[in-house]
């Protein structure tokens, strides 16, 4: 099938029309552009599960919480178009900012607890922002799945809580990271990095790789998070934002480790912001240790 590439709303549905009166399954990946592989692999997933995949490209503005993040965020979307046609994509939804927002909104998706802790203490309003474009998406294309990178992992539990909360009639999927060979995730930011930035980037996943350590060797987490702090302390040009062994749906630090847990981090280089975060499991509790629920601070 081809691509077709849509600009306003109108065009959007007139495109849509059809498939939503079809029996095919229309998935659904919200980018901001400056596609890479990460990307590539929501693309492909949303494809191989669905009968219809549609992809929305928009810098949305209000998710910003620097001018300068998003004046430099990179635009390129005949690349971007290339690689969603490769990927399998049939329709590209590219707004401009006057499509998505002809006025100044007066309503906002604002999702609470989620937001407390890591990039939502960090960034402002940037949630707010993320929540309110996600919604205002999720409306115009009206997805039966809709596909979120699991490197912004407070995203999609952000997402995860709204379409809960209330009531969406989407499926939200999380597809893990793309990395690397040497382990940096793959981010739009990541060629904003010198290369000396980009040599040591690197440290960051090494970083929650040693944490991830710690906790399957039965470390709580002051422990793990105390190891993940050394590997970045030996790192001198990268300042840390956050680093926290969160529980995954709350996105709230735990005091106890006693089932699955997050553990994600935010550090600058320079300039430049990179996150990341990786799963990790303690091992087993004998009955004599007890196996109480964990405590959430
Ligand atoms: O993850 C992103 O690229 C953005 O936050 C999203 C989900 C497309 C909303 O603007």
């Amino acid at each position: 099938m081809n691509l077709s590439v849509v600009h306003t709303v109108w065009e959007l549905r007139q495109a849509l029309k059809t498939i939503w009166r079809s029996e095919l399954l229309l998935g659904f990946v919200p980018t901001m552009g400056a596609l890479h592989e990460g990307h590539a692999a929501l693309i492909r997933q949303a494809n191989r599960e669905c009968g219809f995949t549609a992809v929305s490209i928009f810098v949305n503005p209000i998710q910003f919480d620097r001018a300068e993040d998003y004046e430099l965020y990179a635009r390129t979307l005949p690349e971007d178009l290339e690689l969603c046609r490769s990927c399998g994509a049939q329709l590209v939804f590219a707004p401009a900012t006057e499509e998505m927002y002809p006025a100044a909104s007066l309503t906002h998706v604002q999702v609470s607890g989620v937001t407390d802790y890591l990039c939502g203490q960090h960034r402002g309003p940037h949630f707010r922002g993320v929540a309110t474009v996600v919604a205002k998406l999720l409306h115009l294309i009206q997805p039966a799945r809709a596909y979120f990178g699991e490197k912004d992992a407070q995203q999609v539990a952000v997402v995860r809580r709204m379409v809960a909360d209330l009531n969406f009639p989407v499926e939200i999927i999380g597809v893990p990271t793309v990395r690397e060979a040497d382990g940096l995730a793959l981010s739009s930011r990541n060629r904003r990095l010198s290369p000396s930035e980009r040599r040591d980037a690197p440290a960051l996943y090494q970083a929650l790789l040693a944490a991830r350590a710690a906790i399957e060797h039965g470390s709580g987490p002051a422990e793990a998070r105390r190891d993940a702090l050394a590997v970045l302390a030996s790192t001198p040009s990268i300042r840390v934002e956050y680093l926290e062994v969160v529980d995954d749906e709350s996105q709230t630090p735990v005091s106890r480790i006693d089932g699955p847990v997050r553990i994600s981090a935010a550090v600058w280089l320079g300039s430049t912001r990179l996150i990341d975060n990786t799963t990790a499991t303690p091992p087993r509790l004998s009955r004599s240790e007890g196996g109480a629920p964990g405590q959430r601070l």
